[in-house]
């Protein structure tokens, strides 16, 4: 018997609960010998729960007891979770995470650790969540020169944007209808304001490029100024919006940016709708690689987490090499990328197109029906620079986008 410990009993942890229990069977052959939860810890009671006979409150428990090989931290944030991770670490066993929070944070430490004392750190649940992702990177690819990486990588907002497509509805209203059915935290900063995915597509460019991505230093925009009428222009131009999530190479150096961006239908993450995750994975040799599925949820999620537990239990002795360096990841200069954009401008185009040309150069324009004092453009490729100072001077300029291939 293998004793493992789950900390935190919310949504995930009662979720590898199942998952341990239901397909029990499997996870015994396929290991060669059963998984038992010798603990669960969490603050709060559950009376009448099948954990309430291993359930504990105090972490030392988990902590001293030499029988429990493998610890599953499931509590979410970084701390207590970091301290907690960390000691168990220290204390020689192996440590299985959904926390993105954490491994974006302090993952160059915890896998340095596991990895001195022929222990695990496995994380394949913090991006994507049932979707295989962060295994692919460093062992199913190998020899792959990663060319970019580019997600859709929060379920809350991808749902939210798909009803502001698919229903015309506002992102307040949404918003409010996403928080009622849970689908969306009552303080929805971290989903909406980007942090989520940026903390993700940081610890998918570590894996990718072998060198520690800062999340904070990613240009992260949110979804919070998306209005319905946008939505209109991108169906005109039968384009989607979506919380894109990427990181890339050019000359000079590695690039990543979250930012609500349009796609048009060629690209493989358009048709990506919901609470569903994508990640288009680009090699230099594999070329266009795309994983789908559900990034988020009880069972996805604890799907993930159990799959890490089996790999720690299966290598009780031995490190599984991460792909992840010590040496910080210095980004490419973020204003000299380029793109093409498209902006929404006030007044008509008879009125503005001159300025507008001498501004950007060639234009596509773009009208919807029964709006008259506004129109959209489509611009060739420009740099970030010249759009930057563009929204410093430009009057009326109401939406800017940029469009992704
Ligand atoms: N808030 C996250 C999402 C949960 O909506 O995708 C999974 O990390």
């Amino acid at each position: 018997m293998i004793s493992i410990a789950i900390m935190g009993y919310g949504t995930i942890g009662s979720g590898v609960y199942q998952v341990l229990t239901a397909n029990r069977e499997i996870i015994t052959r396929r290991v060669g010998e059963e998984i038992g939860i010798k603990y669960v810890l969490d603050l709060r009671d559950f009376p009448g729960d099948p954990v309430e006979d291993v359930l504990v409150h105090d972490v030392e428990v988990i902590m001293n007891d030499p029988e429990v090989s493998i610890v599953v931290e499931v509590m979410g944030g970084v701390e207590p979770a970091y301290t907690y991770v960390k000691r168990a670490l220290l204390a020689g066993k192996s440590v299985v995470t959904s926390n993105k929070a954490l491994v974006a944070a302090h993952g160059t430490e915890l896998i340095e650790i596991a990895r001195k004392d022929e222990k695990n750190f496995l994380f394949e649940a913090s991006v994507g969540g049932a979707i295989p992702i962060i295994r692919p990177l460093y062992k199913s690819l190998p020899s792959e020169d990663f060319l970019e990486i580019t997600g859709i990588l929060n379920g809350t907002t991808n749902y939210m944007l798909t009803k502001m497509s698919q229903e015309g509805v506002t992102y307040d209203a949404v918003l409010a209808e996403a928080q009622a059915k849970g689908f969306a935290e009552r303080d929805p900063s971290a989903d909406v304001d980007g942090w989520d995915a940026c903390r993700k597509i940081a610890i998918l460019s570590s894996l990718a490029y072998e060198k520690v991505a800062n999340y904070e230093e990613i240009p992260t925009e949110g979804i919070s100024k998306i209005t319905p009428i946008d939505f209109r222009y991108a169906k005109k131009m039968n384009m989607a919006i979506k919380l894109l999530a990427s990181s890339w190479k050019e000359e000079d150096g590695i690039h990543a940016r979250v930012c609500p961006a349009l796609i048009g239908p060629d690209h493989p993450l358009f048709m990506v709708n919901g609470v569903f995750n994508a990640i288009l994975v680009r090699g230099n040799m594999a070329g266009d690689i795309m994983f789908y599925g559900s990034g988020a949820g009880s069972l996805p999620t604890a799907s993930a987490v159990v799959g890490d537990i089996i790999d720690a239990a299966k290598h009780p002795l031995r490190n599984i090499p991460i792909s992840w360096g010590k040496e910080k990841l210095v980004l490419g200069d973020a204003s000299k990328e380029s793109a093409r954009f498209f902006m929404r401008v006030s007044g008509t185009p008879e009125d503005r197109a001159g300025e507008l040309t001498a501004l950007f150069g060639d234009l596509d324009i773009i009208m919807l029906p029964t709006i008259h004092d506004e129109f959209g453009i489509v611009t060739e490729e420009l740099s970030e620079t010249r759009v930057e100072a563009a929204k410093e001077d430009l009057p009326g300029l109401l939406a800017v986008y940029r469009i992704r291939s």
